[in-house]
């Protein structure tokens, strides 16, 4: 029988460089979309995929992200004096929202050394890995797509997307043959090999990996094995990469659009669209842009 995935590891502990100086004392993570920080988004499509026990692995501002999704008293109880219901609703469904279990990364030595932090939390069962400067904007939540390949083939299963050429070495990319799946060969391929930040000319396809996997226990033997990669950091996808050698791993190119959050274009163009979705406050907005003289 094929194990069901109940946890989610959420590495928060990276440096978020691309985004200095809001990040020198706050994680990336915290960054507002609007009025939600990313990791929110993020922890409500794991529990939108089914998924409720979140394991965050923290670095520098463990504070504001545990505080975020603890109670605050104080808050809960100004709101309640002030009759502001709804405020006080949201503020609870934060906390109220998940069984949450924190671990430090000490140094930021990279996502697959984040990722093995987990590893006594998570135990011998299968898991989903969520980078949530990553935000996915899809009908049918991109953790559940992979969950839904996941307990099909109970074999790992990584998050893919085409991306142009030119930006390929900012990822890591597959090797993959496509598979027959749902009745289209476009969406789930079977991964070969895969390479982490490759030069453009040696890219193997124009297939990244994006921040959403299932991944089966074995592959925190997987990185214990691997040595430094890209960057001088414990790679994921090295580590990804270990453990084909011995089982199989399965890309799904989902339905729905990534936004890059943790890169300052790619936060812009998040907020705007985000904000015209809004039913709150999607119709001004969309009035104050039209009149910017563009
Ligand atoms: P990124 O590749 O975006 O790196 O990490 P980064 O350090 O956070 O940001 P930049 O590139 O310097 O701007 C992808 C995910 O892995 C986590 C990050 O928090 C992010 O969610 N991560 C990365 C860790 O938790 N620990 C690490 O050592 C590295």
């Amino acid at each position: 029988m094929i194990a069901k995935v109940r946890k989610a590891v959420f590495p928060a502990a990276g440096l978020g460089t691309r985004f200095l100086p809001a990040t020198k004392a706050m994680p990336k993570e915290m960054l507002p979309l609007v009025d939600k920080p990313l990791i929110q988004y993020g922890v409500e499509e794991a529990i939108q995929s089914g998924v409720q026990n979140i394991i965050i692995v923290t670095g520098r501002g463990k504070s504001a992200i545990e505080d975020h999704f603890d109670v605050s008293f104080e808050l809960e109880d100004l709101l309640e004096r002030k009759q502001k219901a709804d405020l006080l609703r949201q503020v609870r469904g934060v906390s109220d929202m998940i069984e949450v279990a924190y671990i430090r990364q000490k140094e930021a030595l990279g996502l697959g050394h984040a990722v093995l932090r987990a590893r006594n939390l998570v135990g011998p069962e299968p898991f989903a890995v969520v980078l949530s400067d990553d935000v996915i904007d899809a009908e049918v939540p991109c953790l559940h797509q992979l969950l839904d390949c996941y307990a099909y083939f109970g074999a790992s299963v990584v998050a893919l997307m085409e991306v142009p050429r030119e930006q390929i070495s900012a990822y890591g990319v597959v090797d993959a043959e496509p598979v027959d799946h749902n009745g289209t060969k476009n969406r789930l391929y079977r991964i070969r090999n895969m390479v982490e930040k490759p030069k453009a000319e040696h890219a193997p396809s124009n297939l990244a990996i994006i921040g959403r996997y299932v991944l089966v226990p074995e592959i925190f033997e997987s990185i214990t094995q691997i040595q430094p990669g890209a960057g001088g950091e414990i790679q994921l996808t090295d580590a990804l990469k270990h453990l084909l050698r011995s089982r199989p791993i399965y890309g799904y190119r989902f339905e729905g659009r990534r936004f890059d959050a943790g890169d300052k274009l790619g936060f812009l163009k998040a907020t705007v669209e985000f904000a015209l979705r809004r039913p709150d406050l999607g119709s001004s907005f969309r009035e104050y842009l039209k009149q910017l003289a563009l």
